[in-house]
């Protein structure tokens, strides 16, 4: 049997009719493969060209091969039209609108302790009270000796203290600052001194550094009424309605002296962790000053009187959130910090 060429054009109408039908990019890559493919129908030509006569071989090898090359332009061509299409397809549905306003970066917020801050300078800014500040290195003087705690002291060791070389300190309270703004000052005045102080202390309630502020005013007539009063009256702009504890106390620069507790927000009285089983949170200490430390400062404590407290700025923030820990308030993190 005489072999014949093969209808070439009836192929190549096929094939291009199936290029121009793909719809898409997979279904052209089926169309090619059926043509071009390893089992594909000019495969299957080029196959079939050795059993033809030789004369032949030639002539329907180039015309192969070229329909070959054909096929792939329109594969090509018809790729790069579905390719576009495809793209202002997406462009037309992932219409981006370059007028609409930005999306904004998220604001933070104040600090729950320097809330704290800002409130309280607030309140004695309101009863005519001037912000002192001093170093958190202290010398060992204006920390202790100053206010009345000589160094043999057992009260020395109330406040365990980080040295720092030489007869310098971390400060262990704001009341060196008592020192620092009454040597050289000629009463009546009236001071708060807010910053960090050091003790080498941790609980629940305490950190080896936090936030104190100490206030003290001293002229003619001053009562440990008038602290009561101010104390009692910067707690209710601070927590609003507020149970709270006046004890006495000891301190060595003040006589006398008493702590003033808040209820404990969170067992309310009943005990637990944070308050170790009392019911009570210490805020802060306070007391008339101690002739002896207005004498170091070359006021009269025959002329003049003064009182002075120090209370705990993490205290209050504990408070005001009902944190349960301390360290809640140090580590920065945004879980906690959003919620306040
Ligand atoms: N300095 C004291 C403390 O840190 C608190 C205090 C301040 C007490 C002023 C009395 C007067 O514990």
């Amino acid at each position: 049997m005489a072999s014949r060429a093969p209808d070439l054009d009836t192929l190549a109408q096929g094939a291009r009719t199936d290029v121009a039908g793909a719809g898409s990019l997979q279904d052209l890559t089926s169309v090619r493969a059926r043509y071009l493919g390893r089992k594909g129908s000019v495969s299957d030509l080029l196959r079939g060209i050795g059993d033809l006569p030789a004369e032949e071989r030639s002539r329907v090898g180039q015309q192969v091969n070229a329909l070959k090359v054909q096929i792939e332009d329109w594969v090509a061509e018809r790729r790069a039209a579905l390719e576009s299409r495809e793209r202002n397809r997406h462009l037309e549905e992932h219409r981006l609108d370059v007028t609409l306003p930005a999306a904004g970066q998220p604001l933070g917020h104040l600090h729950p302790v320097s809330h704290v801050q800002r409130d309280m300078a607030q309140f004695f800014l309101a009863r005519g009270f001037s912000i002192e500040e001093g170093p958190e290195v202290e010398t060992e003087h204006n920390n202790f000796d100053a206010l009345n705690v000589p160094a043999d002291h057992p009260a020395r060791d109330m406040q365990d203290t980080f040295w720092v070389e030489g007869d310098f300190v971390l400060r262990t309270h704001t009341s060196p600052v008592q020192i620092r703004a009454m040597t050289g000052r000629t009463p009546p005045f009236r001071f708060i001194a807010p910053g960090r102080v050091y003790r080498h202390d941790f609980s629940p309630r305490n950190s080896p550094m936090f936030g104190q502020v100490e206030g003290f005013a001293v002229d003619e007539s001053v009562t440990l009424a008038n602290l009561k009063e101010l104390l009692y009256a910067f707690a209710k702009h601070m927590f609003g309605a507020v149970e709270l504890r006046f004890r006495a106390s000891y301190f060595p620069f003040t006589e006398p002296s008493a702590e003033l507790d808040f209820r404990c927000p969170l067992c309310r009285g009943d005990g637990c962790n944070t308050c170790s089983q009392t019911g009570w949170i210490e805020w802060g200490g306070c007391g008339m000053i101690h002739p002896t430390v207005l004498r170091n400062c070359d006021i009269d404590p025959e002329r003049y009187q003064g009182y002075a407290f120090g209370m705990g700025l993490e205290r209050g923030a504990m408070l005001r959130h009902e944190l349960p820990h301390i360290r809640l308030l140090y580590d920065g993190d945004l879980r906690v910090l959003e919620q306040l």
